[in-house]
């Protein structure tokens, strides 16, 4: 039996996005239905609504989201009624070329819920992300559902589901950052802060917050940033160097996705270091640097994908972390929020005053 539920959806172009009854079908095989309990506002979100994604209206908002496993369908084996989950969107294949590498993390074959969720007249959605969790029920892959420990707080853990991910991976997945090394991040919103906490949790030493908001730089003290570069004042590679003795640091991760700020995360690093690429350019964006610096500084220029996360292994680990007090996601939660405040939240992420607001369900 399909069920009725509330769901937030960005009907056409630009719209502000609506209240609209959503029809849930059953779980079919592989699939699992989840009943949310928290989602994140993202803003991925308001870029499916701008038709900055794709043209596939309407979309079901929402995607950084934790709740419990209602029912699953035909084999499903891994996860089961009762579980409390987030939700990730890439579902590994377990098949395609780089799985059977043993790199699930880059899987190229991800999947989402075979079925459509649909409006009350039929008309089929397109989740965003493939989970679309602004809805107080949704169907996804049962490999897009990870379980963690209960006892986390839903409105956190979601957070785990996208933008916090990216950036806590892109500093220990991607960038790798250990022990003693030192880190600079462009860009302190969601994503910046999170490679900030990451780089934190992993040990660096000196982690260099670079902004042109002096408010941002300001919360970044709190995740972990042992320095500050206000870089519409000063000159952010000649800072970082004052910094780190002359040198660079060993880890650039570029949080904005602008081609000026990856140029200075290129330069800020040290000789042999590491830039790290999670924020995301748009189509018509170019970068232009001398071909001989590329050889000359050495190192690795590398682009983080989700964090080049593996769900399975890192949200159960993170979520962990959470609940010793050892990694701070409720600094993300900038406040909790009603299901139909969705369009509310999208002007205060323009505003750029809040990380995360969270619907609570
Ligand atoms: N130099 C330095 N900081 C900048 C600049 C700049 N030229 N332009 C913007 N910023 C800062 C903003 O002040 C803000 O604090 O970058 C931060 C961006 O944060 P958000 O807009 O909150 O974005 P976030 O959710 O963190 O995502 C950042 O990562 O995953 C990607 O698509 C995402 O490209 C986006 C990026
Ligand atoms: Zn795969
Ligand atoms: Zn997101």
């Amino acid at each position: 039996m399909s069920q009725e539920v509330r769901g937030i959806v960005a009907m056409a172009k630009g719209e502000p996005v609506s209240m609209q009854t959503i029809i849930i079908p059953d779980p079919g095989p592989g699939e699992a239905v989840v009943k949310v309990q928290a989602c994140g506002v993202c803003h991925t979100d308001l870029h499916y609504r701008e038709g900055g994604i794709n043209d596939e209206f309407p979309f079901l908002l929402g995607h950084e989201a934790a709740g419990i496993v209602e029912s699953v369908g035909e084999g499903v084996t891994q996860v089961a009624p009762g579980d409390y989950v987030i939700l990730n969107w890439r579902a590994v294949c377990g098949e395609c070329r780089s799985c059977l590498k043993g790199k699930p993390q880059y899987c190229f074959d991800t999947h989402n819920a075979t079925q459509k969720m649909t409006l009350a007249d039929g008309t089929e959605l397109s989740p965003a992300l493939g989970i679309g969790a602004f809805c107080d029920k949704t169907l996804v892959a049962a490999g897009q559902c990870t379980k963690v420990d209960p006892a986390a707080k839903p409105e956190a853990a979601g957070l785990l589901g996208c933008g916090v991910m990216a950036g806590i991976g892109a500093a220990i997945n991607t960038g790798e950052v250990g022990r003693g090394d030192t880190v600079a991040v462009f860009g302190c919103g969601g994503v910046g802060n999170a490679a900030i906490e990451g780089s934190r949790i992993a040990g660096a030493a000196k982690i260099i917050a670079v902004d042109i908001d002096d408010a941002k730089l300001e919360l970044a003290k709190t995740f972990g940033a042992t320095h500050t570069v206000n870089s519409s004042k000063v000159d952010p590679v000649e800072t970082i160097r004052g910094f780190t003795d002359g040198n660079g640091v060993d880890v650039a991760i570029e949080a904005i996705g602008l081609p000026q700020t990856y140029e200075q995360a290129f330069y800020a690093r040290d000789l042999a270091g590491t830039v790290v690429l999670v924020g995301v350019p748009n189509p018509e964006m170019k970068i232009e640097l001398p071909y001989i610096e590329m050889f000359g500084r050495g190192g690795a220029l590398k682009s983080s994908w989700y964090g080049d996360c593996l769900p399975s292994r890192d949200f159960p680990m993170l979520i962990d972390l959470y609940l010793q007090g050892r990694l701070n996601l409720d600094g993300f939660v900038s406040e909790t929020i009603e299901l139909d405040q969705v369009e509310e939240a999208f002007h205060k992420m323009e505003g750029g005053g809040v990380l995360r607001s969270v619907v609570v369900l």
